[in-house]
């Protein structure tokens, strides 16, 4: 039987920083709210020509480079992200197939708002384990800032944009393997996080109103306590459901949403600091794209080695969420 084996990592984070005295400026709100509130300090803005398939393309090259393996031989290629270069078609994978010099691949989007990476993560998984691919290269990519209300305090000083990318592999040696994936969706929640338009369920018939509603809109707070319950609820599964204790993990790697968040479903996990990844504080949220930015914020600065075992958590839009305990296994 194959094995789907996490081999690499990358990220890309543009160079425009956009702090919370920047947003002060902006909108009704303060540094201190919104650290006290979320943890963030400040995100990064992509350009206004950076689409989200350039920053994916950035990301992905890392990822590739430091696989070891040859892009000829990549056979998939699966995006997730609420922020494409074009909503509909074509899809963000196939851009960034092509901008890879990139062959003879299957290559489509997915959209499951935060949860992207845990989503595509659990795809690779399936195909890589039924033996119709062996080498998948997954990318979570957002350009938030091109679907943020920035006249909107309640939203605008959470969201940022990046990409992040990584190799699954086959593998026939189970030591290697992705241990488990959990992934779930309740739709009766969709009204928490949403954008009202631009699809065939579209609300509004003025283009002044349809031109607002392509943005982002939440209803923060309801949101908050569905993700503390949900991402709690869901990691305390998966462990169980393997037999891991939590003092196992080497990585808590949880969507970078909100620092208090992170924290409650931490001390829920009873987890030391050590092992919780933050990025929180200088990215904000960048959706699918958040996880992978953090997992390579551990492997560049060397902390990350061969064998660490990561749980991944994520929470997002649908509402969607999923859990993954992930060894991390560059090849040898
Ligand atoms: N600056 C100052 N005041 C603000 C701001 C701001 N930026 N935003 C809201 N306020 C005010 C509100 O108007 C409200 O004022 P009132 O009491 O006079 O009515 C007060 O602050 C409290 O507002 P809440 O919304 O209750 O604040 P809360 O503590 O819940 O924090 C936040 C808001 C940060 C948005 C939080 O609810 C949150 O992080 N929610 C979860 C986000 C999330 O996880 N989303 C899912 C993933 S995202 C995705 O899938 C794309």
């Amino acid at each position: 039987m194959a094995y789907a084996a996490f081999r690499s990592i990358g990220a890309y984070v543009p160079s425009k920083i956009l702090s919370n005295e920047d947003l002060s400026k902006m909108v009704d709100t303060s540094d201190e709210w919104i650290f006290k509130r979320t943890g963030i300090k400040e995100r990064r803005i992509a350009g206004k020509n950076e689409f989200t398939s350039e920053m994916a393309v950035c990301a992905a090259e890392l990822a590739i480079k430091r696989s070891g393996i040859n892009k000829n031989n990549i056979d998939m290629v699966v995006c997730a992200t609420i922020s494409p270069d074009y909503f509909c078609m074509p899809s963000t994978a196939t851009i960034i197939s092509t901008k890879l010099g990139l062959g003879n691949v299957t290559a489509f989007d997915i959209s499951a708002a935060c949860t992207g990476f845990v989503y595509i993560l659990s795809i690779a998984k399936a195909f890589i384990e039924s033996g119709m691919k062996k080498n998948i290269l997954i990318i979570g990519a957002e350009k938030l800032s091109s679907i943020t209300d920035y006249t909107d305090r309640g939203t605008c000083i959470l969201f940022g944009d990046g990409a992040g990318a990584a190799m699954i592999c086959a593998t026939d040696n189970k030591e290697e393997a992705i241990i488990d994936i959990h992934t779930g969706a309740d739709g009766t929640y969709a009204d928490l996080l949403m954008t009202p338009n631009g699809g065939s369920g579209s609300m509004h018939d003025s283009l002044d109103q349809e031109a607002a509603s392509c943005f982002m809109q939440m209803k923060g707070n309801e949101t908050f306590k569905v993700a503390v319950r949900t991402l709690t609820k869901d990691v305390v599964e998966i462990l169980e459901t393997n037999n891991i204790d939590s003092s196992e993990i080497k990585y808590f790697i949880p969507h970078q949403a909100n620092y208090r968040i992170i924290k409650a479903v931490g001390d829920a996990l009873k987890l030391k600091k050590e092992q919780v990844v933050l990025t929180v504080q200088k990215y904000g949220n960048t959706s699918g794209a958040s996880i992978p930015m953090a997992i390579n914020d551990i492997y560049e600065s060397g902390s990350l080695k061969s064998g660490d075992l990561m749980l991944l958590d994520a929470f997002g839009g649908g509402l969607t969420w999923g859990s993954a305990l992930v060894p991390y296994s560059p090849l040898k």
